[in-house]
């Protein structure tokens, strides 16, 4: 870690937050607390126009926010916990009950044909908890969701309801858009911070579905976010031990001020496509990097 790097006394302390309302692959639940710490003890308004299960959001619990995704169904599922939490609950207990009433995975794979001829937040919620590896994989071919059932078993609709009650109090201050991040940075103003988690460029587009990601539009519109006195904290890629990159990512000269690898232990992605083999070379960090 290298967090004694810069002086600490102006960060912003949270507490560990690691409850998660949705499982989802590149997911920051494990550290966000960490990335948090380097935001600025004061802004306006937070904008994460890469919301996925929204972990670094959830746990910084700001006043006021904008959460956005261009995966709809994901989105969806954000709205409806901020207007109608119960909703929320009934989605989850009415695919428990279709999950157990057959042998498994039948009851999982009515679940996600129904996803897959519409897909829909309902579905996506369930799924994401008890697929394998609570990794939502997408057809490349098609956009067919493809992830088969997990060999854990989801959990109760109780519990999931605690964890429905928690992250709709975290996240009173924020409102929900679907779209691409584009319009969505550009409504920030000087003194709001945003943070930036995109698809690691190598290897997720499969697994969020089949938008495309443009990194070098990113970059620019983080630059002109930057020139109007907008902070972002930008998320990428990551290094595995052995130092070796897993991406290498050409950045413009002068827009970055700090760049911090944050420790994130295992990567979801390899553990999913090596079961069974041994990963202890294979621990990675997260690299963030600040304009600020
Ligand atoms: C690495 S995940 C974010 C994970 C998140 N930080 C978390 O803790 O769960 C990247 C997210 O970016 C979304 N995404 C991909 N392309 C996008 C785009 N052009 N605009 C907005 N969101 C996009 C994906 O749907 C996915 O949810």
């Amino acid at each position: 870690m290298q967090l004694d790097l810069f002086m600490r006394n102006d960060c912003v302390k949270v507490h560990p937050f690691r409850t998660q309302l949705l499982k989802w692959v590149g997911n920051k639940q494990r550290f966000a607390h960490e990335i948090v710490s380097y935001f600025p003890i004061e802004f306006g308004t937070y904008f994460e126009p890469f919301l996925g299960s929204g972990a670094v959001l959830g746990t910084l619990a700001p006043k006021k926010a904008i959460g956005s995704d261009v995966f709809k169904p994901l989105l969806e599922v954000w709205q409806t916990l901020s207007r109608d939490p119960q909703a929320l609950c009934e989605w989850y207990s009415e695919r428990f009950e279709i999950y157990w009433s057959e042998e498994k995975p039948a009851g999982y794979e009515r679940i996600k044909a129904s996803f897959n001829s519409n897909p829909n937040a309902a579905d996506l919620l369930f799924l994401c908890r008890s697929c394998y590896g609570g990794v939502i994989r997408f057809r490349k071919a098609d956009g067919y969701m493809s992830t088969p059932c997990g060999v854990h078993s989801p959990i109760n609709p109780d519990s999931f309801k605690k964890r429905v009650e928690t992250w709709h109090r975290r996240m009173k201050g924020a409102i929900f858009f679907h779209d691409d991040f584009g319009p969505i940075m550009e409504q920030a103003k000087k003194g709001d911070i945003i943070y930036c988690d995109p698809p690691y460029t190598h290897s997720q587009s499969i697994l969020y579905g089949s938008q495309s990601f443009d990194l070098a539009r990113l970059l620019e519109k983080i630059d002109l976010c930057k020139s109007r006195g907008v902070r972002v904290a930008l998320s990428i890629d990551g290094i595995k031990k052995s130092g070796n990159m897993i991406c290498d990512i050409p950045l413009p000269d002068g827009l970055f001020e700090r760049e911090i690898f944050v420790n994130c232990g295992r990567s979801m992605l390899r553990r999913f496509q090596m079961e069974g083999t041994t990963l202890e070379t294979e621990e990675v960090k997260d690299r963030l990097l600040l304009t600020y």
